[in-house]
């Protein structure tokens, strides 16, 4: 199991020895890469799409339980696993971390399963809101972040993919929205006072936005947005919310990844892995 934070050590799936840096994307991606730059795809969904395939391509193996993430960058990494399952005639098994990865996974007529079957994930892959030069993510602006948590935090190796506006050095520098964390509703208002009270800052509850009212999770709950007015030590605030009552989960994913691709606006992946302690 991968327990968020510095607690614990977590082996996960050996990564070929490579140091991190720049890595061109495939023949196939670039070949892919020019079409779509043709046919007017934006530049930043380039950069997904080929973060995306770099990830999939480099730690996607016959026989393995795959987490599959929520947001826009993932819509990619499901494409191109459905490409190499059939291709290459893949046994995977897929753990959705929201009612859209549920979706994706059927639609792209990938093999559908759950942590009661499949209780440890070989990789998860998921996107990112920003990603610190520690690896430390912030996440949620989807609002998937708790199943996402669950999800990496039961898997051998966690896997993020972003495009280069969420690469950063420390969080907050490129993510403006603020830190997610999900809470049961009743408790919204004292949880918004004590995380102000304790930590600084302001939290929003999320809005809807095409119905009245707060956003509400998959899980029932709702959101708040905590714009924090400076740079914490993560692991120690993200251990503290969590002891708010109310508080379901936050968006802050201490030491959980150990590999970022970033896709570049130059058409290459830049890929930052976990340094060994
Ligand atoms: C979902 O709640 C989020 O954690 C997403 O994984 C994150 O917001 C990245 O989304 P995009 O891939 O759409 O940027």
């Amino acid at each position: 199991m991968r327990l968020p934070g510095r607690l614990g050590p977590l082996r996960s799936t050996p990564l070929a020895a490579r140091p991190p840096g720049r890595v061109r994307a495939g023949p196939a991606a670039g070949r892919r890469a020019s079409a779509r730059g043709r046919l007017g795809g934006t530049m930043a969904e380039e950069a997904k799409r080929l973060a995306a395939c770099a990830a999939v391509d480099k730690h996607v193996q016959n026989n393995q339980v795959l987490g599959i993430g929520s947001g826009s960058t993932i819509v990619h990494a499901v494409h191109r696993l459905a490409e190499r399952v059939k291709e290459e005639n893949l046994t995977i098994v897929c753990i959705p971390t929201s009612f859209q990865a549920r979706q994706l996974i059927l639609q792209n007529g990938l093999t559908l399963s759950d942590l009661d079957r499949h209780p440890e994930l070989d990789v998860a892959i998921d996107g990112a809101d920003e990603v610190d030069s520690d690896l430390n993510l912030i996440k949620g602006g989807g609002g998937c972040l708790t199943q996402e948590k669950i999800v990496a935090g039961y898997a051998k190796c966690f896997i993020v993919i972003a495009d280069y506006r969420k690469k950063s050095e420390s969080l907050g520098e490129r993510w403006k929205k603020g830190i997610p964390i999900e809470v049961i509703p009743m408790a919204y208002v004292p949880v918004t006072r004590a995380l102000t009270k304790n930590f600084g800052g302001a939290a929003e509850l999320r809005m809807a936005v095409s119905k009245a009212g707060p956003v509400v999770t998959d899980n029932g709950n709702f959101i708040l947005d905590w714009k924090f007015d400076k740079v914490h030590e993560w692991s120690e605030v993200n251990t503290a919310i969590k002891m708010i009552p109310g508080v379901v989960e936050t968006g802050l994913f201490i030491d959980m990844a150990e590999v970022v691709y970033f896709g570049m606006e130059d058409g290459s992946v830049s890929v930052r892995e976990k340094q060994p302690r």
